[in-house]
């Protein structure tokens, strides 16, 4: 069955599984990367920007990057080194950088660049949703171009910053909340799915022997993940996040969806940051937000091992 091409964003704040997130975007029959902004999240916008370049160049991915917001909306940036390292993608020495960002806001790139698609795009947020909210707010229009947003965030158990709260969300709630009750057709990947496809070693060890740039930078860089992984949750390996949403993209039967009613708690309570999913329908609200309940986790390594391939 042919399908056109999917043009979309990809706003991120690499970080080990944004990487993997890139790498699976950057060279894929089905996907048009219009463009990468960056936010600050995981680490510093800094850091995040430059991983992105550096990722961008080993990878031979030529699409504009563009830096976004350093900060959350209202709140203060709080970066993750404990599981992303100081650079915020330690594990793996690039060459020296000779690329440079896009000379345009990641902000206005986004606008910009839907405002003038002859085709609906696709965004793809793998980081705290700052810069998507700031467009939304910035100029409107661009929603009546947006086919859907992709998300990796949330969680409609347990969080991973807090009991209530998931990264993403928790570092810049206010921006979630807006993209969720903007009208926009919203998919939500949380850590309900993402903690579900671990990065063992045997996975590694499977990505390894395709031996290009590709399965090297996920051998390297999952390794590091994995470690600080361990030493940080006790986990024997990582929960590979961020792909999730792209892979879904590739192919939509990689996760089974459910439509529910999903609001953000911004109360700045104990829940602050939690996206709170009405799985079971209690409150007979409004839906707006498919989340995602499933994974089909050996189609998943699949299309990872087929991105990974596509460096050839
Ligand atoms: O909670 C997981 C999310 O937070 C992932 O996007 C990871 O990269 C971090 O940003
Ligand atoms: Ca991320």
């Amino acid at each position: 069955r042919f399908m056109n091409k999917r043009n979309i964003i990809l706003d991120c704040d690499p970080g080990h599984d944004d990487a993997i997130a890139i790498m699976l975007a950057g060279k894929s029959d089905l996907i048009n990367l219009l463009g990468i902004t960056v936010v600050g999240g995981n680490q510093t916008l800094e850091k995040t920007g430059r991983n992105t370049l550096n990722l961008c160049q080993y990878l031979d991915i030529d699409v504009p990057v563009c830096l976004g917001s350093a900060n959350p909306l209202v709140k203060i940036l709080e970066v993750c080194p404990q599981i992303h390292g100081e650079s915020g993608l330690d594990g793996f020495d690039f060459p020296d950088l000779t690329i440079d960002y896009h000379n345009q806001n990641g902000i206005n790139f986004i606008v910009e660049t839907i405002l003038k698609s002859k085709e609906k795009v696709t965004v793809v947020t793998t980081g705290p949703m700052t810069n998507l909210a700031l467009a939304i707010r910035l100029e409107p229009k661009i929603m009546d171009n947006i086919d859907e947003v992709l998300l990796m965030g949330g969680s409609y158990t347990n969080g991973n910053v807090t009991p209530a709260a998931e990264f993403n969300i928790y570092s810049d709630p206010e921006a979630a909340f807006i993209v969720f009750n903007s009208g926009l057709p919203v998919k939500m990947f949380g850590l309900d799915v993402t903690r579900k496809v671990m990065v063992y070693e045997s996975v590694i060890e499977r990505m390894e022997k395709l031996n290009n740039k590709a399965s090297l930078l996920f051998s390297k860089l999952m390794k590091v993940f994995n470690e600080n992984q361990y030493r940080t949750f006790g986990l024997e390996a990582g929960p590979l996040h961020d792909p999730l949403p792209i892979a879904y993209l590739l192919d939509e039967s990689v996760v089974e969806l459910s439509w529910v009613h999903c609001d953000i708690d911004i109360s700045r309570g104990d829940s602050y940051g939690r996206t709170n999913c009405d799985i079971f329908d209690y409150m007979k609200l409004p839906k707006n937000t498919f989340v995602a309940t499933k994974v089909d986790v050996n189609k998943y390594w699949d299309i990872i091992e087929q991105g990974i391939k596509n460096y050839n």
